[in-house]
């Protein structure tokens, strides 16, 4: 097992990917549907599944172009089947299970989320387990802690919107466009997040519970603007400072909210490595600030580069790699599922007198 095919479908990005031993990159196709979805502010379901369709065979084309081999080289296919959009996701789905049947090659389904965690293995040295990683996208705000490789434990999620949907809808009410994750972090840079203070409060969350909530600062952010009679932008307009304040205050308050999780979590779950991936890895005062945890608890964190943090299909090739070389199959009746959970060990919850948690795998 060296070349694997990644594809991956399950939002707004049809991506294909050469990847060899599972962690080099031959090639890392992506076709963006941005422009088809930016006159709505967010994905059109249909509109997504339409593009797919139009998009797969060429983007797998050019995959194995760039990577200059053909597709009868691949020793094995790995695709996303969940989460993510139904449509969107069978079209991968199909695509991948075609090409197995035909070419005879080995196929394994990937959970989206955990194909974000391998995302980090193509610019940093391997993980020491036990690792603590941190996905935060448009569709998913979570912490897994791992004791080991492939195990994965669910140990906080958002209650509500996650991080990236947060980030788009805030942009969308200040007239910023889509997607607006990339423009608020640019924006935030000019501004003081202290000139605009922002007033809310997180649901009360039980001890032990390290888990997010946006939607009641996505609300401050409402509020303050109505109540200082904020105009949105104009297109082509230049961004005005109170936009710019707004932007760092919003940016400001859910960075703190990723880290303070993040600290509590590894502070219970003692790991050895922290990973930080997903479209929101990109924000670069996330960055700055999971640096700065890291080298308080004196270990490593590692993210990928720009174009990995995104959906791309080298992720997912990177996680079927193990999968495959160990022998695990889907068969032909593999199928979309759209809301597929990452977690497959159970520990003991942390209580406040339990401050380190001990774990077994099952
Ligand atoms: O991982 P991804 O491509 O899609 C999902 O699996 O959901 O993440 C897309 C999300 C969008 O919400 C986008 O606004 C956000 O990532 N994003 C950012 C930045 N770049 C992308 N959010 C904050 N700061 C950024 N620099
Ligand atoms: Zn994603």
């Amino acid at each position: 097992m060296r070349l694997v095919l990644g594809i991956e479908s399950s939002c707004d990005e049809t991506a294909a990917a050469i990847i060899e031993d599972g962690c080099r990159i031959r090639a890392n196709i992506i076709a963006s549907q941005i422009e088809t979805h930016r006159p709505f502010g967010g994905v059109v379901p249909e509109l997504a599944s339409r593009e797919h369709l139009l998009k797969i065979v060429e983007v797998v084309a050019q995959a194995c172009q760039k990577a200059n081999i053909s597709l009868t080289d691949i020793d094995g296919i790995a695709v996303t089947y969940g989460p993510g959009l139904v449509g969107a996701l069978l079209v991968g789905i199909c695509y991948a299970k075609s090409l197995a049947y035909v070419l005879k090659k080995p196929l394994v389904g990937i959970n989206h989320l955990e194909g974000h965690i391998y995302s980090v293995v193509f610019d940093n040295p391997p993980v020491e387990y036990p690792a603590l990683a941190m996905v935060v996208s448009g569709g998913h705000t979570s912490i897994y802690f791992s004791p080991e490789a492939e195990k994965y434990k669910l140990v906080a999620h958002t209650r509500d919107d996650a991080a990236g949907e947060a980030f788009d809808k805030v942009a969308k009410l200040l007239g910023l466009g889509y997607p607006g994750g990339p423009i608020i972090d640019r924006l935030a840079r000019q501004g003081d997040a202290q000139a605009a203070p922002l007033v809310f409060t997180n649901p009360r969350m039980a001890d032990g519970c390290f888990d997010f909530s946006f939607s009641g600062l996505k609300t401050a952010v409402l509020r303050y603007v109505q109540e200082h009679q904020i105009a949105p932008l104009t297109p082509d307009a230049p961004p005005t400072s109170e936009i710019c304040d707004l932007a760092a205050s919003f940016q400001t308050a859910v960075v703190r909210s990723l880290i303070s999780s993040l600290r509590k979590t590894a502070t219970t779950y003692q790991p050895k490595t922290l990973t930080l991936s997903g479209g929101v890895a990109c924000n670069s005062a996330l960055r700055s600030a999971i640096k700065e945890l890291a080298g308080k608890l004196s270990i490593p964190v590692y993210y990928p580069s720009p174009i990995l943090t995104t959906d791309n299909a080298a992720m997912i090739a990177a996680a079927g790699f193990p999968k495959l070389v160990r022998g695990e199959r889907a068969g032909l009746d593999l199928t979309a599922n759209t809301s597929i959970k990452l977690q497959n060990f159970d520990l003991p919850l942390a209580s406040p007198d339990n401050k380190k948690v001990r774990y077994r795998l099952s």
